[in-house]
Formats: C-alpha cells, structure tokens, sequence
C-alpha cells in the first residue's frame, strides 16, 4: 500500500552535493511530503550515487504505480550521458536510466536538470502559461539552459558550453565563477551580459527566466543587465527540479494529462498559493494592490513581482549613483579649491 493518493509523482534532483527527492502534487506543483536530503557521496561515481538515489526512495513507502523522474547534471539521450561537466568523469557514457531502473528495480524517467526545472517553471512557476519561446537559463555550478515553446520542451540544450572570447562560457559566468573569482556584482553583470547578449542573438526568445540558487539574489544583477526580452526570476526556486522532474515522470508514464481542464486546476491552485504567500509575507509592497505600481493588466504575476523588485533596486541603485555623484563633486570643488591655494600660494 502506498501512503500517496492520485496525482502524485515522485521527483529526485542529483546535483554536485545533494541528492534530494520529494514526493509531488502535480495539481499544485507543491511537495507532498516534506523533501528529503543526502550528501551527495564522494567520489561522485555512478554506483555511489545509485545506491544513495536508492536509500532516498527508501525512504518514502512508494508503491510501484508512482512514477519516478530523476534529473541528472548532463544532457540525457534515451537514457544516456554522453558527457558530463560538473561530475565525477567515470559517467560519461554511461545509461543513466538503465543504472537506476537496475538499482531500484523498477522503471524511472531521467532528465537533464536544467531541463526539468525550466518545465517545473513553465507549468507551474515564473513562466506559467507563457507563450512563445521561453528560455530559462539555470545559474549554479554550471549553466543550464532551456528552450520551451509554447509549453514544448526542447531538451538538452547545453547552452551553458557555448565559447564566448575563446571561454567555455559557464566556465566564466556561472554563480561558481562569480564567487570562486570573488566578483562584484556589477564585474559578473558584465559577463552575464555578454552572454544573454550572445543567446538573445542567436534565439531571439520572449522571455528569459533566470534559475539557480542565485535568482533570490536577482535584484542584485538583473537590473544591471539590459536585454530585449525581459528576464525575470524562477519562482520555484530549489524545488524547480525535483517538480519538473516528477511531472516529466508521470506524463512519460502516461499516469497524468496536461489536459486544458489539468491546466485550469493547477492554475487556480497556484494564484491560491502565491496569495497564501502574499498574506504571509510582511513587506508593506506586497500588501499593495497590484494596480499601485502601474502594472498593465494582463500581465503574470510573476512578470509584477518581477517589476516590482526591478522598481525597488532601480530606486536603490539611483540613490547610491547620486551619493556616489555628490561625493565626487564634492572632492573635485576639494581638489579645485586646493590646486587655487597651491597657485595663490606659489605665486606668494
Ligand atoms: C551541464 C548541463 C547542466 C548544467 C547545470 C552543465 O555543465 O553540461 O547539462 O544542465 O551544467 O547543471
């Protein structure tokens, strides 16, 4: 017997220091139970990381009619890493879905992880019910990047190893790079620049969600990026993978539709919850009405809280550029009114 009901995939993230899972609810795009978190062992090597994805599910009572979606830090091709980046090497090549199926004895969908995040976006985050071409781009170790149109997953991407300026471009603008080199943000808003400039060039998509970790930090550099399409930051967060990837799981399986009727359910459920969210947080924006900050109607939330942020670090920004302004003007008339002297003074 399981202790799930209907409507609940399970979804595993495998990442460079944990290996998380949670059971999800796909009506909501919420955890069902609480998420579950081991290290990831070290080294890293297919069968380490099998026997920890097995101990993870050990951990839930899950009968054999949940599916399973697994996502992987590489491209998965039916099943397959053909390379991997920021993991133990000994995985390139290796079937990846055939390992686990093995190890857990029954069937798993695996994905790449940038891919199930921007899907869990796309369905039930910042992206919800975009159309057009979506491109979420994942900042975290690596770059992962995804391509959804008009809600169709184009997979395995692989954007982030685009060479800019002879580099590997993640090598150089992934958040690893950001802090391994210790830049400031406007030094890495500089990189990322060149390389949404690159991508908006050869894609052209309408938005551009950000990903990773660092996007509760979007405010910090998105302002300073300046971009065609707008970018705004993933709202799910770290659980993007883990929803992403149970949801491919279950529509692999054929166990859940996305039919229009799924989709108005799994909307409503997601204004209920960003306005359970709203009422929860204590910063005097979020109590205000939409309309207060001049937002067209029509707009996604997501695109609101978006501008909002936007709006509040513009203020910020403009306030430390003018304090900035007036302390140079005021060391130059310094400078001005010392080099009179020295001529007065010389010329006494
Ligand atoms: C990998 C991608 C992955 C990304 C984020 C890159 O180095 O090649 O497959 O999506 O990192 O983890």
């Amino acid at each position: 017997m399981s202790d799930y009901p209907t409507n609940i995939a399970f979804g595993i993230d495998i990442g460079g220091s944990g290996i998380k899972g949670a059971p999800v609810d796909l009506l909501t795009g919420e955890f069902f139970a609480p998420r579950y978190r081991i290290a990831t062992p070290q080294p890293a090597t297919p069968q380490a990381v099998a026997d920890t994805v097995a101990e993870l599910v050990g951990h839930f009572n899950l009968d054999a009619s949940i599916p399973i979606g697994i996502d992987f830090p590489a491209p998965i091709i039916h099943g397959v890493a053909p390379m991997i980046a920021n993991l133990d090497k000994s995985w390139t090549g290796v079937d990846v879905r055939r390992l686990m199926r093995d190890r857990l004895g029954r069937s798993v969908t695996v994905v790449n992880d940038a891919d199930a995040a921007g899907y869990a976006e796309v369905h039930y985050g910042a992206a919800e019910d975009r159309k057009g071409l979506v491109m979420v781009v994942t900042l975290g170790t690596g770059i992962g990047t995804v391509l959804v149109m008009n809600g169709t997953l184009i997979p395995n991407t692989e954007l982030g190893h685009l060479e800019i300026n002879g580099h590997d471009a993640e090598s150089k603008a992934a958040t690893s790079a950001f802090e391994r080199e210790k830049l400031s943000y406007e030094r890495w808003a500089r990189r990322l620049q060149r390389y949404f400039s690159h991508v908006e060039m050869l894609f052209s998509p309408d938005v551009f969600i950000i990903g990773g970790g660092i996007s509760k930090k979007a405010d910090k550099f998105v302002p300073l990026l300046s971009t065609r399409a707008p970018i705004i930051p993933a709202e799910l967060l770290n659980s993007a993978g883990i929803v992403g990837s149970a949801l491919m799981a279950a529509q692999e399986d054929g166990a859940f539709d996305l039919t229009p009727e799924v989709r108005a359910q799994i909307r409503s459920n997601r204004d209920r919850i960003r306005a359970e969210a709203r009422a929860r947080s204590t910063s005097p924006l979020s109590e205000q009405p939409d309309l207060a900050y001049g937002i067209p109607a029509g707009e996604t939330r997501a695109d609101k809280a978006a501008a909002k942020k936007a709006e509040k670090a513009a203020t910020k920004n403009a306030a430390k550029a003018a304090k900035k302004a007036a302390k140079a003007e005021r060391k130059s008339s310094k400078d001005a009114k010392k080099a009179t002297q020295r001529r007065v003074g010389k010329r006494d």
